[in-house]
Order: structure tokens, then sequence, then C-alpha cells
């Protein structure tokens, strides 16, 4: 499969809005259970643009088929740090993107300057720990029933990446 890996722009957030609520309509992998309504989706985006495009998409063709993002924390004493978010659409899975997305978010933070890379990711998604744990996180707690969907708990896990360390 022939993919690029490319910074996200504003032609491209619809695209992005239909890939997020894909994944997030599987329950299992987000913290949303759809996509949210296209002015906050739009906001992030505007925010994320302007914020140095930490903010990556894999296009198949012209289709949206994943996204990486990090955000950068707000706060001045959290301010080397960043949060990161990501999902590849199902069908496409399992084929290199999540890695390639990853990596070029990962390099995008470093060339920032930010030294501290965090995530939370819930504890069945076995392929994003393994993912995450290939190029770097490693993980410093359990979020004890962090989620609740269809009437059951489960946890997370958060996960660092300290960019001096690897
Ligand atoms: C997790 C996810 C982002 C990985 O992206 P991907 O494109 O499928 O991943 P890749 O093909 O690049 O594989 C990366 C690594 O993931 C792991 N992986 C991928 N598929 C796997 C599977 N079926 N079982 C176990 N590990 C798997 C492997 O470690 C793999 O590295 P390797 O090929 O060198 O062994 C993607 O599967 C996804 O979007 N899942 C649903 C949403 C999600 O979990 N998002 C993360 C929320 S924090």
């Amino acid at each position: 499969m022939e993919y690029r890996i490319v910074p996200i722009t504003e032609e491209l957030i619809p695209g992005y809005r239909m890939a997020f609520d894909k994944v997030a309509k599987e329950s299992r992998f987000l913290d949303y259970l759809e996509a949210p309504p296209p002015p906050e989706a739009v906001g992030e985006f505007v925010l994320s643009i302007q914020n140095n495009n930490l903010q990556f998409v894999a296009l198949d063709d012209q289709t949206v088929v994943g996204w990486c993002a990090i955000t950068a924390k707000a706060k001045a004493i959290y301010s080397h740090a960043g949060v990161l978010g990501m999902g590849i659409v199902e069908g496409y899975r399992g084929r290199g993107v999540g890695t390639a997305l990853i990596r070029t978010t990962l390099d995008a933070a470093r060339l920032r300057g930010l030294k501290r890379i965090e995530l939370q990711v819930r504890e069945n998604s076995l392929s994003a720990m393994a993912l995450f744990e290939k190029v770097g996180f490693v993980k410093e707690g359990v979020m004890r029933k962090h989620a609740f969907v269809d009437g059951v708990y489960e946890n997370s896990l958060l996960m660092a990446l300290l960019f001096e360390s690897t």
C-alpha cells in the first residue's frame, strides 16, 4: 500500500474528522465514542496548525487513513511536555502506517524542543502498547477504572517517553 505522511492542513480537516469518527465509533480505543462536533474539531486543528504542525495524517491517495498529534502542555511547569494521541482506520492497520506516523510526529516534537511525551492507552489496546514500547515509551502507572464504556470499567496505562534517554 502506498501512503504519505503529511502535516495537517485546513483542507484535510474533514477527512481527519471522518477517520477519527470511524476509530472513535469502535468504542475500544479513544476517549471519544464519536468525533466531536465540527467546531470543536476545527478548533483543535487550528490550534494544532498554529502549534508548529505537531499533527500529521496518513493519506491513501487523498483519503485520511490515520493521524498522530502531540499537544504541548500549556502550563509553565509542564511546558517541556506534550500529550500524544493517534489512530489508524481499520483496514489500514498492521501495515506500518502507525509506525511511520508516530516516528514522524516524535521527530517533530524533538525538533520543537519537547523533552517528555506522554499518553494514556486503554489496557486492552495491546497493539497500541506494543507500538508505543517499540518507539521508546515506558509504562509509568495504571489508571484504575479510568474508562467506563457500555457498563464496563477499564484500566488505562500512563506511558511516557523522555527524549534524553532514547
Ligand atoms: C495502535 C495503532 C495506532 C498501530 O498502528 P498500525 O499502523 O496498525 O501499526 P504498525 O503496522 O505500524 O505496527 C506497529 C507495531 O504495533 C504492533 N502491532 C501492530 N499490529 C499488531 C497486532 N495485531 N498485534 C500485536 N501487535 C501489533 C507491533 O509492535 C508493530 O510493530 P512491528 O510490526 O515492528 O512488530 C493502530 O492499530 C490503531 O489505530 N488502533 C486503534 C486505535 C488505537 O488503539 N489508538 C491508540 C490510542 S492511545
